[in-house]
C-alpha cells in the first residue's frame, strides 16, 4: 500500500486480509512511490502511525521497491490479499511475480473486487483544491531530495507561471512526469520587471512575486537570494522565506554590484573570499527557525574562470562552513568541466545536494545528471525566454498587419485564455 490517504476501497481490503489472520502491511516507502508517481502527502513514518492502528493490522514493514517479492521471501505469507485492479495494466507483471512468488511456499493470492465510485485520483485532486500550508510545503523539498533519483525544477515569475509548473505534466518512457518545484530565478523576477538582474528588485518585491505563485500552487520553491546582501541582512532575509514557506535559498560567493553570471568575465565581478562567504552562509544558519529550511551555497569559480582546484576548494569550505547543498554553476556550452566536478563531488566525505543548472550546456539529459550524482536540476529561464519571443513576434505582427488576425495560430484563443486560470465555484 501507499495509504496516502485511506479510503473505503483499503478498509475493504484490510477487512478481507483481517478474516484470514494476523495482517502484516507492506508499506512503500517515499522513494519507491516517488519512482512511479508524485511523492505522497505524508512522510512514511506519517502513513505508518495511520496503518498500525487500522483493525487487524498486526505489523507495517517497509517496501523499499516497487516489486513485492523481496519482501514476500523474508515474510513467507499464507495469503497475499490485494485489489483486483492489477490484473490488467501496468501491474500485470507485478502481480504475475507475486504469484510465481507465493508458488514457492504454497501460498495463496486473495483478489478483492476494486471499489467503485472512489478514488484516490479524485481525493488527490481535492487536496489540491484546498491548497497547502507554509511547514508543509518548506519541508517538501527535503523530502524530495530524500526520495527521488533527481528533482526537477522550472523557473517561476508570477501566477500564471506557478500554474503551468503546477499542472504541466507530460509520458516519459510510460511513466507520467512532472515538475517537483519553482525556482524564484533574479534574472526572470528581474526581467519580467523590466529591470536589469542587479539586485534591484528588493526583497519585498521579490517576496510579493512568491506570494502571487504561493497563491496558486502547492509545489516547493527554491529562492535565487543572489549574494544574499549584507549578513545583517541576509538574517532578516531568511527569516521572512521561511515565513512564507520557501524550502530553500542559494546564495552566490559573489560581491560589490552583482551581474548575471552568465555574463561572465564580459563584465567585472568579485568573488568574495572563503571566510566572507562562509560567515554569510552561517549567519543565514543561525537565523533560520525550522530544520528543514536550507541553505545551498553557490560557487561561482567556474564561472569567473578562477579554474577546477578553486572551485572543489570553495565547495569544501562551504560544507564544513554549514551549507546544507551545493550548486556549481558554468557558462559553457559543453558540460565537460560540470562533469568533472561532479566526479570530484562525488568523492567528497561529507555529503550533500549538488544542484546544476544547466542553461548553456542544455544537451544534457536528466539521466545523464543521475549518473553523475547530480540531485537537483533547475531550468531557470526558459518559461521567461519563451513569452519574450512569444510577446515580441506577436507584437511586431500587429504592426506589420494593422490587424491581429496573423497572430491567431501563435496564440491561445479566448476559450483557451480563459480556462487557464481555474475559478472556484460560489
Ligand atoms: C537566475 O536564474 O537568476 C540565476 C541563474 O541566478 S543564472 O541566470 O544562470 O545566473
Ligand atoms: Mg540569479
Amino acid at each position: 500500500m501507499s495509504a496516502d490517504l485511506i479510503h473505503p476501497g483499503h478498509i475493504n481490503i484490510l477487512s478481507r486480509a483481517a478474516e484470514l489472520g494476523d495482517v502484516t502491511i507492506g508499506l512503500l516507502t517515499d522513494a519507491a512511490i516517488a519512482s512511479y508517481k508524485r511523492l505522497p502527502h505524508m512522510t512514511y513514518e506519517q502513513r505508518k502511525a495511520v496503518v498500525a492502528n487500522l483493525k487487524g493490522v498486526v505489523e507495517v514493514i517497509p517496501q523499499e521497491t516497487l516489486d513485492y517479492v523481496p519482501n514476500l521471501r523474508t515474510v513467507k505469507p499464507d495469503f497475499v490479499v490485494h485489489g483486483d485492479d492489477w490484473r490488467t495494466g501496468v501491474q500485470r507483471d507485478t502481480r504475475q511475480r507475486v504469484v510465481d512468488a507465493l508458488a514457492e511456499w504454497g501460498g495463496e493470492l486473495v483478489e478483492v473486487p476494486y471499489t467503485q465510485g472512489i478514488s484516490s485520483t479524485q481525493l488527490v485532486a481535492s487536496v489540491k483544491e484546498v491548497g497547502t500550508t507554509p511547514d508543509v510545503r518548506l519541508t517538501r523539498l527535503r523530502r524530495l531530495i530524500d526520495a527521488k533519483p533527481i528533482v526537477r525544477v522550472l523557473e517561476a515569475h508570477s501566477g500564471l507561471t506557478g500554474l503551468i509548473i503546477e499542472t504541466a505534466e507530460a509520458e516519459r518512457n510510460g511513466l507520467k512526469v512532472e515538475f517537483d518545484a519553482m525556482w524564484s530565478s533574479s534574472l526572470t523576477d528581474s526581467t519580467a520587471r523590466g529591470k536589469p538582474d542587479i539586485e534591484l528588485v528588493d526583497l519585498n518585491s521579490r517576496l510579493q512575486t512568491i506570494n502571487d505563485l504561493f497563491e496558486v500552487t502547492t509545489k516547493p520553491l527554491i529562492y535565487d537570494g543572489d549574494t544574499g546582501g549584507k549578513p545583517e541582512h541576509f538574517s532578516y532575509t531568511v527569516r521572512s522565506l521561511e515565513r512564507l514557506g520557501v524550502s530553500a535559498v542559494i546564495i552566490e560567493d559573489k560581491e560589490g554590484l552583482k551581474r548575471n553570471s552568465l555574463f561572465g568575465t564580459e563584465v567585472a565581478q568579485t568573488q568574495s573570499t572563503i571566510e566572507d562567504f562562509v560567515h554569510r552562509i552561517q549567519v543565514g544558519k543561525k537565523a533560520q527557525v525550522t530544520d528543514d529550511f536550507m541553505i545551498i551555497a553557490r560557487i561561482e569559480s567556474l564561472i569567473l574562470e578562477m579554474g577546477m582546484e578553486d572551485a572543489v576548494t570553495r565547495a569544501k569550505a562551504y560544507i564544513e562552513g554549514g551549507a546544507d547543498g551545493i550548486m556549481i554553476h558554468s557558462r559553457q556550452k559543453s558540460p565537460d568541466e560540470i562533469f568533472e566536478f561532479c566526479e570530484r563531488f562525488a568523492a567528497f566525505e561529507t555529503k550533500v545536494p549538488l544542484v546544476v543548472v544547466p542553461t548553456s550546456y542544455n544537451q544534457v539529459t536528466e539521466e545523464e545528471f543521475i549518473e553523475r550524482g547530480v540531485n537537483v536540476v533547475i531550468y531557470a529561464n526558459q518559461l521567461m525566454r519563451a513569452s519574450y519571443k512569444a510577446m515580441s513576434s506577436v507584437a511586431k505582427s500587429i504592426l506589420e498587419n494593422a490587424r491581429s488576425a496573423e497572430v491567431d495560430s501563435q496564440i491561445a484563443n479566448i476559450k483557451e485564455a480563459l480556462a487557464i486560470i481555474p475559478e472556484n465555484e460560489s
